[in-house]
């Protein structure tokens, strides 16, 4: 039996990158989900120390960077990914009913700025199939986050009553779900954030809630007005939400149509995580992700009053390196400043504006 390590999942991701950039995106995707459950076979099972964990609503995340939803929509490759050292894995977007998106092409990389350009439009298996998946996978203690979105054809109302749905249905399996409310593909989806609209859709999942209570985000857009964005944190808080993702792709219409991330949204993403920890003020967790591709972000972040972050774009460009080279920079530092494990590290970055991370 092969053993490998997650240095030779990166090894192999340097070593394929230079000719899968040159294939079809989404057709690279597809081969290398289903690569990865082959692969996972071979990882030996992750452990981590209490030293490691940080605190995020009522869980706790293995490592301060989790992996975003998007990249695993259908749960299929769930081991694979906790096996890393992700901290925690969010899957979906997942809809009450399958549906097969948009058409193709969907889904283009911007090489030069480190950037994807999507407009998928929430193509998954849909919750029967995706439960199924997800109640297969081991997990290996690491957080499991169910991301759910309305089916494109719906209506404001059904819209509604399939998040209710979803949440009663994934809140049984997964350790914290997310409201998908921004995704710039599917028809009138964001204006499911306008305050009135937010306020009776998060009233009709009260009853769901206090049945199956669980950590529950909602995920906004970066192109939402100060005003709006004021609003949603507002109702967030009324409505006892465990926190905030902080964005979604933006878009750019010089680019094309669809969502854009990485390199290019991440100036963007940054300040509306900032304002989102501002105006939430401690009331409101804050998962910051756009852009994220060095632990740089991550100590900004920190020093703004964040805890954990996510990734997508920076782990198609970068592979499991990335990761790698964020928990040795924790680890350095942990050493230098002699702190006790990664929530003091958070603090301290806090605590000491200008302290060197490097
Ligand atoms: C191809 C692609 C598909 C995505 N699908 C979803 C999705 O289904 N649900 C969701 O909430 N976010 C989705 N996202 C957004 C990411 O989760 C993330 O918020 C965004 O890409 C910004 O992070 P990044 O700059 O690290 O990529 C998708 C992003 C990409 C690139």
């Amino acid at each position: 039996m092969l053993c490998f390590t997650e240095n030779t999942v990166a090894s192999l991701h340097r070593i394929f990158y230079p000719f899968f950039m040159t294939l079809n995106p989404e057709w690279t995707h597809d081969f290398s989900m289903d690569s990865f459950s082959q692969i996972e076979k071979h990882l030996p099972i992750p452990t981590f120390s209490n030293e490691e964990k940080v605190k995020v609503g009522n869980g706790y995340w293995a490592s301060p960077i989790g992996l975003a939803a998007g990249l695993d929509k259908n749960a299929t490759a769930i081991d694979f990914f906790s096996k890393l050292s992700f901290g925690a894995v969010e899957v979906g977007t997942v809809t009450l009913r399958p549906q097969s998106g948009n058409t193709y092409p969907r889904l283009m990389r911007i090489i030069s700025k480190r950037s994807l350009r999507n407009r998928m439009g929430f193509n998954n298996q849909g919750s029967h199939l995706i439960f199924k998946n997800i109640i297969k996978a081991n997990r290996y203690h690491k957080l499991l986050g169910v991301n759910i979105g309305k089916n494109k054809d719906s209506t404001e109302e059904e819209a509604f009553v399939e998040y209710q749905m979803l949440y009663q249905k994934f809140a049984t399996i997964a350790d914290y779900l997310v409201i998908n409310i921004s995704s710039p593909n599917t028809p009138g989806l964001r204006l499911l954030q306008s305050k009135k609209t937010l306020q009776n859709l998060l009233m009709s999942l009260d009853e769901v809630r206090i049945k199956t209570p669980k950590d529950l985000f909602i995920k906004i857009s970066p192109d939402l007005s100060s005003k709006d964005l004021e609003e949603i944190i507002e109702v967030a808080i009324e409505k006892k939400i465990t926190g905030i993702i902080a964005t979604n792709t933006t878009i750019m219409p010089e680019y094309g149509t669809g969502g854009i991330s990485g390199g290019l949204l991440k100036a963007l993403a940054k300040s509306i995580q900032k304002r989102c920890l501002e105006i939430a003020h401690g009331h409101l967790e804050v998962i910051g992700v756009g852009g994220v591709d060095s632990f740089d972000d991550l100590w900004e972040f920190w020093s703004e009053g964040g805890r954990v972050m996510q990734i997508y774009s920076s782990f198609i460009y970068q592979g499991p390196k990335i990761l790698i080279n964020i928990n040795e920079q924790i680890k350095k530092l942990k050493i230098k400043y002699q702190l006790n494990n990664t929530e003091e590290l958070i603090s301290f970055a806090r605590s000491t504006p200008g302290a060197s991370f490097k």
